[in-house]
Formats: C-alpha cells, structure tokens, sequence
C-alpha cells in the first residue's frame, strides 16, 4: 500500500519524506488556505517545491467546474512537473474532463468520492485515482471503511486500473483497515502516519533493554 501525505505544509512533507516510506502528496484548496499560500502564481510555485521534496505522485487540485475551465487548468498544472496529478471534483463536467485527461494521457485523482456509483463512473472515465472520504463519511454516521471494501469488489469484479486512495484519513486504524481492505494508496496527515510508530510495549520493553544494556557495556 502507497502512503501519500495529506497537506501543503512544506515542513510535514519534508519530514514524511525524511522517514523514507513517503509515496506522494494529496493537497486541496482548504489545505493550500490552511498554509497561507494565495494567487494563482504562488500557488503554481508551492506546487513546484512539493515536487522538489517529494519524488513521487502530487496531486493538484483544479478550482473551475465548468469543462473547458477544467481542462485550461488540468493542463496548466500538469505542465508544472511529470509527478502532477491533476484532482478533478466528482461533478458532470469532471468526469468527462478526466475521460479527456486521459485520452490525452494526463493522470487524474477524482476527489470528493462518497458512494460506489461515483467510483464506477470514475473508473469508466479513465481516472488514475479516486478519492473515497472516510473520516467525513464516519462524521456523518456512515462506515467510512465500507466504502473502501465496496469499491475494491467493483474494481476487481471488472479489472479496472484505477486506484483506490482512501482519503480523509483521520487517525491509524483507519489506515489498518484500508490496508486490511486492499486500499492501493492512503493519504493521510502526519499525526496519523507517525501514530503508527506507537506502541506502549514497544516503549516498556526499549526501556528493559537499555537498562539491562547497562549491566554489560
Ligand atoms: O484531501 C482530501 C481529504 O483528505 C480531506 O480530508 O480531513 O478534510 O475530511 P478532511
């Protein structure tokens, strides 16, 4: 299973990278205003050192909904760098611009995915990725993970290629699921991943080797 990093805070990036099992990097338009970065040129340039940390997938999300807006954009962000992947919103005109993107042989994320009928349609269109939103599907009194299960039996009923990116990661057993459900890729904050390390036994039982280290060295 891939792990994509969910933020455009450049310091997290690095220091998921620095762990050295950093796959990619999933950014919104709410995670880009959550660092402060606004106009179009500095968003542009912040999507370019996100590639020069992370050599792996980016994903860069268009703000136009209409088709030709779409397209403008997708093609303007995939110029940035050969990682980007261009995020296309689950509406009408997203789909058939990823159906477009990929004839032209742009790679896409399809985000905002909260039922396996989008997922299907995506998949059909061609979509690299697709993003299923776990943590705000689980806020709303629905199983988040089941969704993962259900689109993952889709896929490989029809063999289609698109990915599955579990997306609004909130904490790590999210993170065991989609890997317990065949989830290719998590995109998740930092917290999250670096929670995996965590284990009070694991912290207990160093302590009893390094006191008991003392005793020979
Ligand atoms: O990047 C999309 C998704 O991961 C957003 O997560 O926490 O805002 O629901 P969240």
């Amino acid at each position: 299973m891939k792990f994509f990093i969910d933020t455009a805070n450049l310091e997290e990036i690095r220091e998921a990278n620095d762990l050295g099992v950093l796959d990619g990097v999933t950014t919104n338009p709410s995670l880009m205003a959550k660092v402060g970065v606004s106009g179009k040129e500095n968003v542009l340039n912040h999507y370019r050192q996100i590639c020069d940390i992370v050599d792996g997938d980016i994903s860069a999300e268009v703000i136009s909904t209409d088709y030709e807006g779409i397209i403008k954009e997708g093609e303007e962000l995939a110029a940035l760098h050969k990682n980007i992947v261009v995020k296309v919103p689950m509406i009408k005109e997203g789909i058939k611009a990823i159906k477009y993107f990929s004839d032209k042989g742009i790679r896409t994320n399809c985000t905002l995915i909260f039922s396996p009928g989008q997922a299907l349609l995506a998949a059909k269109a061609g979509a690299t990725y697709v993003s299923p939103f776990l943590g705000r599907l689980d806020d709303n009194s629905t199983d988040g993970t089941d969704l993962i299960g259900t689109i993952r039996l889709i896929y490989d009923n029809y063999g289609y290629d698109t990915q599955i990116l579990a997306a609004s990661i909130r904490h790590t057993m999210h993170i065991i699921h989609c890997a317990e459900l065949g989830a290719d890729v998590i995109t998740s904050p930092l917290k999250s991943i670096l929670g995996l390390l965590n284990h009070p036994l694991t912290d207990i039982g160093l302590a009893k080797f390094l006191e008991d280290a003392k005793k020979f060295a």
